[in-house]
């Protein structure tokens, strides 16, 4: 099911206020005319589709699954990512033409599809011990209780095991530019193990 319409004009905005999670404003994109869309959206959805899987939930390793995750965390990384603050090599060439109206309507359209778990193998004891370590960092009050995120938070229920182990190794070590700092912090000092352990939970939720 697709949820986005092609050449759809909206009305205009002067500004979009991204926040972090300590409320501050981090980023604002000013929007002088309309949110005119580049291209079809049904197109760049084919796209995507390649390395994030038809319905948004990623079958390849290492790939994060856009599937439910909130439409503002989606719209806010791939902004990051167009302005280079946020460097993934592999979208580069793709989001450089983005858009704000596409950035809206990709968005949009993932957030509305169901998140699937990816069927890689969960390791109950690394779970539970995930789940401990959840509690003590406190990260539900970020995440929500259930994992699911909201407004600049990913959902990180059901996210890929591998992906997530990278991206919790890459925001301890402070090698995502332009994240969110308060995340940095939520993990500084957690071995690679507890991180694993961090992503069988996660993943299994
Ligand atoms: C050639 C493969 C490839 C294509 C095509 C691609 N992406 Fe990505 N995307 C990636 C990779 C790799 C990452 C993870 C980068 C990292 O490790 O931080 C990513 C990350 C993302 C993220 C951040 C997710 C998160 O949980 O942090 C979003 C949002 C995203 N992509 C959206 C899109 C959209 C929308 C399209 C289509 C316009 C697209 N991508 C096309 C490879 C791709
Ligand atoms: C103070 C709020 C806060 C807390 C606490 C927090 N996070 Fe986060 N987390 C964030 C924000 C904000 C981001 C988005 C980072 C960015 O800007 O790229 C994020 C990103 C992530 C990502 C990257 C997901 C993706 O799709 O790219 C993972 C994984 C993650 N958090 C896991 C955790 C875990 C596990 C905990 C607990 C140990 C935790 N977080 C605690 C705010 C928080």
């Amino acid at each position: 099911m697709i949820h986005v319409r092609e050449a759809t004009w909206r009305p205009l905005l002067s500004g979009l206020l991204l926040r972090t999670a300590a409320g501050v404003i981090s980023v604002i994109i000013s929007i002088t005319g309309a949110l005119a869309q580049s291209a079809s959206v049904v197109e760049r959805i084919k796209q995507c589709a390649a390395c994030h899987g038809e319905d948004g939930n990623s079958q390849m390793a290492n790939l994060p699954s856009l599937a439910g995750q909130p439409e503002f965390f989606i719209i806010n990384q791939l902004f990051l990512m167009r302005e280079g603050v946020r460097k993934v090599d592999a979208m580069a060439a793709l989001v450089k033409d983005l858009k704000d109206g596409d950035l809206q309507a990709l968005a949009k359209h993932y957030a509305a599809q169901p998140p699937k778990a990816s069927g890689e193998p969960i390791d109950p004891a690394l779970a539970q011990r995930g789940s401990e370590l959840a509690a003590t960092r406190r990260c539900g009050s970020c995440h929500q209780p259930a994992l699911t995120g909201a407004d600049q938070i990913p959902r990180i229920a059901k996210q890929r095991v591998d992906y997530l182990v990278t991206a919790l190794k890459e925001l301890r070590d402070g090698k995502r530019p332009g994240a969110d700092t308060l995340m940095s912090q939520a993990v500084a000092g957690l071995s690679d193990a507890d991180l694993t352990a961090l992503a069988h939970f996660a993943a299994s939720r």
